[in-house]
């Protein structure tokens, strides 16, 4: 076991995982936090993918609890926020990884499809804020992580209007609460990954654009200049580094783990 987190209480929030031949960023993210010694709520409304996470980390020594919630529910994050206190008094760490995808542009997509993105990947972020700021401005301590993007800053090759849009709020979001929050101990940063071979990007992105697994993971893995797509483990480290002590001077950072892609024009 690390000690980069000892002591730490964390809120991963999308903890689960979509199946699939490789792991979500969230459940690598609440299984490296355990590892570096924080205690971690794992959040996720898909209760037995929440649980999964929960064994994995049990099974290591770790200590974690699930906890059921649809963080589109202001009613559920509060929830969260009160489930967390309650069982270990106080939040060091708020990790957003909620987020799903959205292919089309704006004349293919419909407007159900565009407030249900919006929703999931940056309502969800301004109310689990709401509902945990208020715990670590009592401590005068915590930090916050989201989960953005590289699609933030880089359209990508095919159109996915309402994902980059969201991703690009997910940013504007960090940097607003990093700056309000910056002299009360509390820092927020986000982590822009690129190309990482994760489930719901393999599988979803391959299913969205008519092709197979592998030849999606043939061009992803082109478009770097690594030449090698990220794993959830790259993001989580990021996520790691930000949320320890060793970030205590870093606030409204977009950090790139992306293998070098912004590298590129
Ligand atoms: N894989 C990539 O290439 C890539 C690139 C850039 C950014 N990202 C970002 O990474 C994040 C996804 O990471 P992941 O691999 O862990 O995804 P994942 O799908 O494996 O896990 C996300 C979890 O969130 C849960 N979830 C979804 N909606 C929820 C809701 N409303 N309330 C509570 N839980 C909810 C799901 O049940 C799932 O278990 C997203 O924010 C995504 O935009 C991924």
């Amino acid at each position: 076991m690390g000690e980069r987190l000892h002591d730490k209480v964390a809120i991963v929030v999308g903890a689960g995982s979509t199946p699939g031949e490789t792991m979500g960023n969230g459940r690598a993210t609440a299984i490296l936090f355990a590892r570096e010694g924080a205690r971690v709520l794992l959040v996720d409304r898909d209760g037995d993918s929440a649980e999964e996470t929960r064994r994995m980390i049990a099974s290591e020594g770790g200590e974690a609890r699930s906890c059921v919630a649809d963080v589109t529910s202001s009613d559920a994050c509060a929830r969260m926020a009160e489930a967390c206190v309650e069982a270990w008094g106080r939040i060091d760490i708020l990790h957003n990884n909620v987020g799903i995808g959205g292919m089309g542009g704006p004349v293919e997509l419909t407007e159900v499809a565009w407030r249900r993105v919006l929703d999931v990947n940056v309502t969800s972020m301004f109310l689990t804020c709401k509902h945990v700021l208020p715990t670590m401005e009592r401590q005068r301590s915590g930090a916050i992580v989201n989960i953005s993007s590289l699609a933030a800053i880089r359209a990508a090759p095919y159109p996915m209007l309402v994902y980059n849009t969201s991703k690009a709020a997910v940013n504007g979001l960090t940097r607003s609460i990093a700056m309000q929050y910056a002299d009360r101990g509390i820092r927020a940063n986000a982590i822009m990954p690129g190309l990482i071979e994760t489930p719901m990007a393999m599988e979803g992105i391959a299913a969205g654009l008519g092709i197979s697994r592998s030849e999606l993971k043939r061009r992803r893995d082109a478009a770097v200049p690594m030449k090698h797509m990220g794993e959830a483990w790259d993001v989580a480290w990021a996520a790691v580094y930000l949320a320890s002590d060793e970030a205590r001077y870093v606030t409204g950072v977009l950090l790139p783990v992306d293998g070098g892609v912004t590298l590129k024009g």
